[in-house]
This record gives C-alpha cells, sequence and structure tokens, in this order.
C-alpha cells in the first residue's frame, strides 16, 4: 500500500508534524536537557528509558528498543496501519491523503462496519427476547433510563454465556475473524476456541460522527469489576479521537453551540434525557487535543465537567493542557466542578435542569483556573512569585495558536506580574515544567531546567537576604550573568569544572543554565532557582548588583574566572608539598596574573 503514497507527501506531512507536541498529547513527556523523556508507553518501566528528539524528531526507547518518527508512533501506539496513520497525522496538519488511497481504505473496512453494526442489533434484541432479560431491563430503570432513551442510544444487553454473541454472528471464519478484529471474542489458545467478551452486562454502542456503530462499553449489573469493559482500539476505534455521544448530540434536535465533557457514559445518557442534549464523554481515556479539536470544529463553547475531589482536578487539568493547542480564534474552553460525591448524573436527577444548566453557563473560564492554579502556592506580591508565574505561564502559552487567545493569556500574564508583554516573551525560557496538581503523598516534579548536580556549600542564614561585606568572585560573575546571560556561550564549563574552586558549584550552574537559554536574563534566572536557598541569595545579588550599561561583560567575567582559577591555584600550591608541582603552579599563577586586565585585589 505505501507505494501507492507518493513519497513527497509522506514527507511534508512529516515535515509539518512535531513529535514532541504529538507524542506529548499521549505520554507526560518531561524535558531532560536536549530530549524529553518519560516512561516508555510500549513497556512497562518504573524509571524513564523513553526518549524524543525534537531535532530529529524522532524517539527512541533504551529499554525495549521502539523507535522511530511520527508516523511510526502513531502505528505503534495507536495501532493504526500505514494508511490510516499517515491519514490521522495529514489531517491533524491540514493535508488530505491523495484519492485513489482513501478510497481503498473506506472499500476495505466496511466487513468491520457490517460485523459491529450486526453485533449492536443482536445486543438491542437480547434486551427485548433473552429468557434472563428483566435482570437489565430492571437494571436500566433503576438507574432512571426511560424505554424512549434506551431505544434512541440503542442501549443493549449481553446475556451471561460463554458464546451467544459467537454462535449467533460467527457462521463464516471470515466474520469470527472479524468479530476478533473487533474485539467482541477473545481466542482461547489452550483449547484454540472463541468465546464472547461481553458477558452478562449493559452494552452501549458507541457511534462515529456518522452515526456508525465502532465499539461498545459495557456495565455489569451489580458491583462486579470491572465496572465498565470497552472494546479495544480498532482499525476503525481510535479512543484518543471518539467521543460517546457525539453523534447523538448532533442528531438533538436543538441546535447544537456548546458541548459539555462528562466523565461517564451514563452521565451523558441522564444529561441529554434530563433535556441538555449537548453532553458527551471520552472513553475510559482521558481528554486529548484531537478530542478538543474535534469538538471546536463543531461549536465554540466546550465546558469541560468533572468532579470536585483532588483527582477531578488533576484530569481537569489535563484536560486543559490538552485543550490548548486547540484554543482557536472565536473559541470559548471552561471548566465545571462538581459538589463532592456527586456526578452529573446524580447532580441532574437531584436538581432541576435549569439549575444545572446555571452551573454550566457560570463555569470557570480556562484562563481563570489555568491563572488560579499556577498562582496557589507563589506570592504575587514578590519578585520571586511573579517570575515564576511567569515562567510556569510561558510554555503552556505558547501551546496556544498564535491569535485572540494567546494575546489575552499574555495580557492576563502581564498585569498579574506587572511585567509588559514585549519583556515576558523575550526573557523567559520556554522549558519549565509546570507544577503538576499532586496528590499528598505524592512526589511532586522537580523543575526541569534547574540543574541540580552539584551540591552546594551551606549558605550562613543571613547572607541570602542582605550582600554583606565583600562579594566572593564568584558572586561577582553571577552578577555579571544576571546582567548579560548571553556570555556563558563563550565559556568552556567542562574546563571550568576542573579550575574552579567548589565554592563555585552555584556559578557553575548558572553558566549552565545560560547555556541551555541562550536568551534568558536575570528574570528567567530568577524563576528556575525560585523557592530555593540559593534562589534567595541570587535575588540578594540581583538587587545588589551595581548597574553597568556601557560595561565589556565577557572581557569582565574573563578576568573574574582567572581570579577564580589563582585563588584555586593558591589554595593547591599551599596545600602540595611536591616541589614539582610547586614549580609548575607558580608558573600558571604568573601567566594567569599577567593575563589579568586589572591588577589583582
Ligand atoms: P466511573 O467509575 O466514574 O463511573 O467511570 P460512572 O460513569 O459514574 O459509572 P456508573 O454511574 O457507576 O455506571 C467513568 C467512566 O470511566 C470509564 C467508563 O467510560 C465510565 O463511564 N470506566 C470506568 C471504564 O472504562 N472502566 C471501568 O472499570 C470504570
Ligand atoms: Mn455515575
Amino acid at each position: 500500500m505505501a507505494g501507492r503514497i507518493p513519497q513527497n507527501f509522506i514527507d511534508e506531512v512529516l515535515r509539518r508534524t512535531d513529535i514532541v507536541d504529538l507524542i506529548s498529547g499521549q505520554v507526560r513527556l518531561k524535558k531532560t536537557g536536549k530530549n524529553y523523556s518519560a516512561c516508555c508507553p510500549f513497556h512497562n518501566e518504573k524509571s524513564p528509558s523513553f526518549s524524543v528528539n525534537r531535532e530529529k524528531q524522532f524517539y527512541h526507547c533504551f529499554g525495549c528498543g521502539a523507535s522511530g518518527n511520527a508516523l511510526s508512533f502513531v502505528m505503534q501506539y495507536e495501532h493504526r496501519e500505514f494508511i490510516d496513520g499517515l491519514e490521522y497525522l495529514a489531517q491533524k496538519v491540514g493535508l488530505s491523503l491523495p484519492e485513489t488511497s482513501q478510497q481503498e481504505t473506506q472499500v476495505s473496512r466496511q466487513p468491520l462496519y457490517d460485523i459491529l453494526e450486526a453485533a449492536a442489533q443482536f445486543f438491542e434484541e437480547q434486551l427485548r427476547t433473552a429468557p434472563n432479560r428483566d435482570k437489565a431491563v430492571s437494571y436500566l430503570q433503576q438507574r432512571g433510563l426511560t424505554g424512549q432513551i434506551a431505544k434512541d442510544w440503542r442501549v443493549g444487553y449481553a446475556p451471561a454465556g460463554w458464546d451467544n454473541l459467537f454462535k449467533a454472528l460467527a457462521d463464516t471464519p471470515e466474520k469470527q475473524a472479524l468479530l476478533l478484529e473487533a474485539g467482541l471474542i477473545i481466542h482461547q489458545e489452550q483449547r484454540d476456541s472463541y468465546y464472547d467478551a461481553m458477558r452478562e452486562r449493559v452494552i452501549f454502542p458507541i457511534r462515529d460522527f456518522r452515526g456508525r456503530v465502532i465499539a461498545f462499553g459495557g456495565r455489569v449489573l451489580d458491583d462486579s469489576k470491572p465496572k465498565y469493559l470497552n472494546s479495544p482500539e480498532s482499525p476503525i476505534f481510535h479512543k484518543g479521537e471518539e467521543l460517546y455521544g457525539f453523534y447523538e448530540s448532533r442528531q438533538a434536535k436543538q441546535a447544537l453551540n456548546r458541548i459539555m465533557v462528562v466523565e461517564g457514559y451514563l452521565d451523558v445518557i441522564a444529561v441529554h434525557q434530563a433535556g441538555l442534549p449537548f453532553a458527551v464523554a471520552t472513553l475510559g481515556t482521558a481528554t486529548s487535543t484531537t478530542h478538543v479539536e474535534r469538538l471546536f470544529r463543531s461549536v465554540s463553547i466546550v465546558v469541560f465537567c468533572f468532579d470536585g475531589d483532588n483527582a477531578g482536578r488533576k484530569a481537569a487539568w489535563r484536560a486543559l493542557e490538552s485543550a490548548l493547542p486547540a484554543l482557536k480564534e472565536g473559541v470559548s474552553a471552561s471548566f465545571l466542578f462538581l459538589p463532592d460525591g456527586q456526578d452529573p448524573d446524580s447532580l441532574i436527577r437531584q436538581e432541576h435542569k435549569d439549575a444545572f444548566n446555571q452551573r454550566i453557563s457560570s463555569a470557570l473560564p480556562l484562563a481563570d483556573f489555568l491563572f488560579n492554579h499556577l498562582s496557589e502556592d507563589l506570592n504575587l506580591e514578590s519578585l520571586e512569585g511573579k517570575s515564576r508565574l511567569a515562567s510556569l505561564a510561558k510554555p503552556l502559552i505558547d501551546k496556544v495558536p498564535v491569535g485572540v487567545y494567546r494575546q489575552l493569556l499574555w495580557q492576563r500574564l502581564s498585569q498579574l506580574t506587572g511585567l509588559d508583554e514585549q519583556t515576558l516573551k523575550v526573557a523567559l525560557p520556554t522549558a519549565i515544567a509546570p507544577t503538576p496538581i499532586t496528590t499528598p503523598n505524592e512526589e511532586p516534579v522537580v523543575l526541569a531546567t534547574r540543574p541540580v548536580r552539584r551540591q552546594y556549600e551551606a549558605r550562613t542564614p543571613n547572607r541570602p537576604q542582605s550582600i554583606a561585606g565583600k562579594l566572593s568572585w564568584s558572586d561577582k560573575a553571577i552578577q555579571l550573568l544576571l546582567q548579560d546571560a548571553a556570555i556563558a556561550t563563550a565559556l568552556d564549563t567542562a574546563l571550568l569544572l576542573n579550575q574552579l574552586p567548589s565554592e563555585s558549584a552555584l556559578l557553575l550552574d548558572v553558566i549552565d543554565f545560560c547555556q541551555q537559554h541562550t536568551d534568558c536574563t536575570a528574570f528567567a534566572i530568577l524563576g528556575a532557582w525560585e523557592g530555593t536557598a540559593e534562589g534567595a541569595h541570587l535575588k540578594a545579588l540581583a538587587e545588589d548588583a551595581p548597574f553597568l550599561s556601557a560595561i565589556d561583560t565577557l572581557g569582565e567575567m574573563t578576568d573574574i574566572l582567572n581570579q577564580l582559577r589563582i585563588d584555586n591555584l593558591k589554595k593547591r600550591r599551599k596545600e602540595t608539598t611536591e616541589l614539582n608541582l610547586q614549580v609548575q603552579i607558580d608558573k600558571e599563577l604568573r601567566s594567569l596574573t599577567h593575563s589579568l586586565k586589572k591588577k589583582p585585589e
């Protein structure tokens, strides 16, 4: 099949795709130097060995060896075939597949759609005729579903027993293979036999935007586990794209101008039944950027509805992160947090639909949720708080496409920090990870960009607040970097590491940081160390710095580093009793002293 797609089309799709954006939609990536890393999505592991490189547009797992480009990722991770994966990527970047290949894929998938439709009819039929249908019917009644709603949503029943569906539908080897591909039957290897995946469950068919059945969700009738079973991914069912209730919302008589995203199948149905026919749910997965993009193609208002507890807020934050790249011109996204212990299904049965509608209308706008959450533990009155907020917000705002929404977020950040937008935009490195929402017993993630490998000397408690007395050479060097970070690019850290005394650990880290964030300023440096003893020290240095505008900073820096080298050599000279070494050190000392522009102090 690959041969029928022109290579230059594939190249163009890959050229327009960014592998980091693509993978971060599915896997939580953490910036580690030039690469991004995560626990590998292709095998089970506790420490991250999966790495993604933006420059090379390539991923690789050092644990299991999985590797490839954006296209291999969607093929491997989402079990897509070549054409399907390419179509998916192409559509994301605004291209469509050449005609011939599209038709081909549609034709080849028809039998799969047919078998899923046949299965949906079988389950509907069982709800009317199976010998123990009463159990299912009374369960649905007890959950408050009307007969009409059950019919509209094509709710069905998979009776108890191992092979009801298999016997009814798998009458040819072809159909057997299709049922297996759709995940409706499972192969028992030892006995080489098949059994039904859904047994003694009420069945919710999942329909694509055209109304074709593409998968099923099945719920137990009691408290047994697992509560829900969902069809696995298949060539026509991708959880990262499909939304339960989307087709039904678009079919509703009322004009569709907004959508509410809830968490469960029965939440969707209950909200529709109550007269608010615009609820959808993801299929047991987190909300993806593709989900949100799909929604914004149909409506301009999306409301994400979550439980008010910590898990709900965590899920909401993930949804926010996924929504950012989809915030195009003219759309609005907001967050509705429900009272503790309630879900939309329970709440809408308890209060009138108008009250629920009122909650939807007064949901928290995305920008408010974003800045509220990022500011949670910050003191926005302080310089550190403001710089920290700026460095946390910037990478998130950068995910929003250029346009009004993005502009509004910049303005809001500017108001909150009291800094003008231009300063904010140029001054900050983009790579600082936002604080994740954590549950109390979970380790917070350390800022990825702050170098942590060197041991700092203990600081005397009063030192950070005021730079009393004379500054050390390292402190002076740091002050220069705070004024002009660009000079760091001219320095060789590997060399310095051997030549500077151990008291210069912080200086070395600041040099490292400046080298990694070439256009950063004092503001960014302070943000990266915010909340640490070194951060307080850096702040004191920044406030104390003499402001010399036309100074030759690199020349000054070279001098200071040479002073540090001299100090270090003198120390070694004192420590050694070896004559040879003393002679060698003296020689080095003379040449270093000679190279100083200013006379040593
Ligand atoms: P919840 O466990 O929050 O329950 O699952 P719910 O939707 O309120 O379920 P009811 O009211 O007890 O029936 C939310 C969604 O998460 C997925 C399903 O999509 C479910 O609707 N889920 C949940 C699963 O896929 N598997 C499970 O075992 C549980
Ligand atoms: Mn529920």
